[in-house]
């Protein structure tokens, strides 16, 4: 079989209602499971493919998950590990949404501060927030005593 057949192929067969994570790079399907903690006892079903050939970058990884539709707060979870990553919410079998994640100039509330003398780990009603210095790799600042905080350090927290 020629390699552009092999391309046309479905490696997951398509979901009823779920969601689908479309464009993640390729490798890091396991921390967008990790990250949104699917799999973890719910009863949740999930498929993964690794290293697919996609039409624009070389190769991606996708995850699928049955019967359930992404949080907004997942959703942002997603872009901080996943930039250009691609949301697809099906119902009935059809793309009903489709939503390209992307990462703000700043996040809050959803990544704590790995610095214990950090004002935002203080107990005091301080929302954690940080300026996202790169999106891919991951690199983001601490508002408050700028911190750095990587990719490890953020899926460390989930
Ligand atoms: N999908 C699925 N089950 C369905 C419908 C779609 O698993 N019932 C998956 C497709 O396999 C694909 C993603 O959801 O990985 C998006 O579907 P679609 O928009 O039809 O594909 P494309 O046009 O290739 O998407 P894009 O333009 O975002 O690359
Ligand atoms: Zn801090």
């Amino acid at each position: 079989m020629s390699k552009t057949v092999a391309v046309k192929e479905l490696y997951v067969k398509k979901i009823r209602n779920g969601t689908v994570i479309d464009h993640i790079s390729a490798g890091h399907a396991l921390d967008v499971v990790k990250i949104l903690g699917i799999g973890r006892g719910e009863g949740d079903i999930v498929s993964v493919a690794m290293n697919v050939p996609s039409k624009t970058a070389s190769k991606k990884d996708i995850v699928k998950v049955e019967n359930r539709e992404l949080k907004p707060g997942e959703v942002d979870k997603i872009a901080l590990i996943a930039p250009g990553a691609t949301i697809n919410i099906i119902r009935d079998y059809e793309v009903a949404e489709k939503t390209r994640v992307k990462l703000p100039d700043s996040i809050r509330g959803i990544v704590k501060c790995a610095n214990p003398a950090c004002v935002s780990n203080a107990g005091e009603p301080v929302e954690p927030k940080f300026m996202v210095e790169r999106q891919d790799p991951l690199r983001l600042r601490c508002f408050y005593c700028s911190r750095i905080m990587e990719k490890p350090d953020v899926l460390k927290q989930f």
